[in-house]
């Protein structure tokens, strides 16, 4: 069979992975995992049920029952939800069955487009196209204010910059599957470019990668 073309988009917290990834899945037209979602949606399973965020067996099994095509973005997007996904992610039995169910999905026709953190170091290390996108963290920072203020919320930068910190610093610093640009991923900074600009980068790397 003829192998399906894998997308995979990595970077820290707020960069603009899930941007660039739901407007190339758009374009090509293939299908799209955030897989941040798939650790949000195990965190919050674990919350809603009141049950502990640190009892490995328990969440690996919370991870092992989520259902892939019913991840609703609305009640994960919570700030408080990344944090507490960052937690439930440095548990290696968590991830062992949430990139199990992340590699299936990989595998669907025509194409797919997958974001996070450990896509093409891990998830999907054979992908044609890896692209690791980031940005400073202060920039990341005032992304974030801007998406909360714009959705009618208040935004303190300060807080919100040490959050992306703290974020960043767990999520390269665990034992398991750090966050870290693959050696044949090729590097977007997009601390002052645009969601256009970048879009219009990243476009070219694939129609090359894939030899459209
Ligand atoms: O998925 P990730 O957390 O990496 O970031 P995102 O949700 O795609 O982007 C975070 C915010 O930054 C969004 O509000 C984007 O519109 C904005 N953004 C931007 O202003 N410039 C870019 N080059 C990319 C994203
Ligand atoms: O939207 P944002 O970039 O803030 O976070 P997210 O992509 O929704 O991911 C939430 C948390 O899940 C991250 O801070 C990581 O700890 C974890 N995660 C991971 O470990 N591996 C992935 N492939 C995706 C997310």
């Amino acid at each position: 069979p003829v192998p399906v073309p894998v997308i995979a988009i990595d970077g820290p917290a707020a960069a603009g992975k899930g941007t660039l990834a739901r407007r190339l899945a758009e374009l090509y037209g293939f299908h799209h995992l955030d897989t941040g979602l798939t650790y949000r949606a195990t965190a919050r399973a674990l919350i809603d049920r009141g049950l502990p965020l640190d009892d490995e067996a328990l969440a690996a099994e919370v991870a092992a029952g989520l259902d892939l095509g019913r991840l609703d973005r609305a009640v994960l997007s919570d700030h408080a939800i990344g944090e507490a996904a960052s937690q439930v992610a440095v548990m290696p039995k968590v991830r062992r069955a949430l990139v199990e169910a992340q590699r299936r999905f990989a595998l669907t026709p025509p194409g797919t487009v997958l974001d996070g953190r450990d896509i093409g170091t891990v998830v999907c290390p054979d992908a044609p196209l890896k692209l690791y996108v980031t940005a400073s963290p202060e920039v990341r920072a005032r992304r974030r204010c801007d998406e909360i203020r714009a959705g009618g919320g208040e935004a303190d930068f300060d807080r919100i910059l040490a959050d992306i910190r703290l974020r960043d610093a767990r999520d390269s610093g665990r034992a398991d599957s750090p966050l870290r640009p693959a050696d044949d991923a090729h590097l977007l900074d997009t601390s002052e470019m645009g969601i256009e600009a970048a879009f219009e980068t990243a476009r070219r790397l694939v129609d090359a990668a894939l030899g459209l």
